[in-house]
């Protein structure tokens, strides 16, 4: 029975800022003058010229991201916004304040993305736009999407806060829509300690967005170095010199006492809220320190990306031909990055316990349904697939710094499970 070596565990995920970035941040902290707002405009240089667009604007959120956009768009009030539930709650919350009203369409059970035809079922004379997910770093079909929005002249709007640098028939995601949006938080491949990116194809719209960010306070010193510390932490504990004899034995061991606790641990929020207006936290203007970790993620994306697609692929063909059923359907057409590579397994805390004993920590999506939480039961709708998702959904860790041969070593243990429950 295969089973990884004790110096070499896997850790769930790992971040994607290196060590001596967030010190070298830190110091910067302590000592530095005030922000040098060029180096912001150099990441937005920077960040849109990968996409292949004319301008970028950076954000403090993904969520304020979002905002500004439907804020710039000047919808009227109760305009109806069609989306798919699994996201978080936040994104949902703004969505609210901003005065429009979320209508959530369920997913395509095999895809995990938006479906099409279910969309255009959605579509009432209230819905002025479409916000696709592109859920875990998965390339949506654009083609289909597309079409409905032009044939009820909506706008469409792109979450790729999972996706940067996918692709869809040869063109990057995000470039689609009217607009896109990223979030470059610490989990994220393009990570800024938090922040956000839009993208937009008409000027007047990206400069409406530009002046409702630039507008935003200066950020607190300390809310920067709180981030910076919890990166840091983060960091050192999915280390590989610390994981697999320290952290790892500790999560191993709460997972089996206590696998909240270390839900709550991972979550940036574990408590959602219905909120009526944005909190300040979420209201800094983007920081010149933050522009330059992203353009150190810039540099290295591309081979980080492709090491992540190339540990896809090893899972895809030891797991692709025995259990295609437990894997996601991808379509022709699509380039994904794999942010996360998702394996169905609705035997939930027992496979975790097998995996963990064999030296494989892993996690369910911590996104939640938002169609189906409590604090919008006023919006709710049944949506079956997507609930089934966040149940089963499991990520097998592809991250770009994991080994091709832990990887294989991982699909045999996967394996074994599945052999043992037959
Ligand atoms: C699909 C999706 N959209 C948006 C966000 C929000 O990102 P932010 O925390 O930058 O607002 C997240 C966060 O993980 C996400 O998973």
């Amino acid at each position: 029975m295969t089973t990884l070596p004790w110096y070499d565990r896997i850790p769930r995920t790992r971040i994607y800022l290196q060590l001596p970035e967030i010190i070298a941040g830190l110091a910067n902290l302590a000592t530095a003058a005030e922000n040098v707002e060029h180096q912001v405009d150099a990441f937005e240089r920077a960040f849109a010229d990968m996409m292949g667009v004319e301008q970028a604007v950076a954000e403090p959120y993904a969520r304020m991201a979002l905002y500004h956009l439907v804020m710039a768009l000047r919808l009227p009030a109760g305009s109806e916004i069609v989306m798919t539930p699994v996201t978080i709650h936040d994104i949902v919350n703004v969505l609210l304040i901003a005065g429009l009203k979320p209508v959530f369409v369920d997913i395509d059970p095999l895809t995990y993305q938006m479906d099409p035809q279910r969309l255009e079922q959605a579509v009432t004379p209230y819905t002025r736009v479409v916000l696709v997910t592109h859920l875990f770093g998965l390339a949506t079909d654009m083609d289909a999407i597309q079409r409905v929005c032009h044939r009820h002249s909506l706008v469409l709007l792109e979450d790729c806060s999972h996706a940067f640098n996918a692709a869809w028939d040869g063109k990057k995601l995000g470039t689609f829509g009217d607009a896109g949006f990223f979030s470059l938080s610490s989990l994220k491949t393009v990570s800024t300690g938090y922040g956000g990116m839009v993208i937009a194809k008409d000027s007047q719209l990206i400069a409406q967005v530009r002046q409702q960010a630039r507008r935003l306070p200066q950020v607190n010193k300390r809310h920067l170095a709180t981030i910076l510390i919890r990166n840091l932490i983060v960091n050192l504990a999915t280390h590989p010199l610390l994981f697999s004899w320290s952290t790892f034995p500790v999560i191993r061991w709460l997972g089996q006492r206590s696998p909240e606790t270390i839900r709550k641990l991972q979550t940036d929020n574990p408590n959602v809220w219905r909120l009526q207006e944005l909190p300040p936290q979420w209201l800094w203007r983007f920081t010149s320190l933050q522009a330059g970790l992203g353009l150190k993620c810039l540099s290295r994306i591309d081979d980080w990306d492709q090491r992540r697609r190339r540990n896809a692929q090893i899972l895809l063909d030891h797991l692709g031909q025995v259990v295609p059923e437990r894997l996601v359907k991808l379509l022709p057409g699509s380039y994904n990055v794999y942010w996360r590579f998702p394996f169905r397994a609705p035997e939930g805390a027992k496979f975790r316990r097998f995996m963990a004993l064999r030296g494989v920590d892993l996690t369910t999506t911590l996104l939640p349904c938002c169609s189906t939480l409590p604090i919008f039961a006023d919006i709710a709708r049944p949506t079956p697939y997507a609930q089934q998702a966040v149940q089963e959904v499991h990520f097998l860790p592809v991250h770009p710094t994991i080994p091709p041969q832990r990887i294989e070593e991982m699909a045999r243990i996967v394996l074994a499970f599945l052999q043992q429950g037959k």
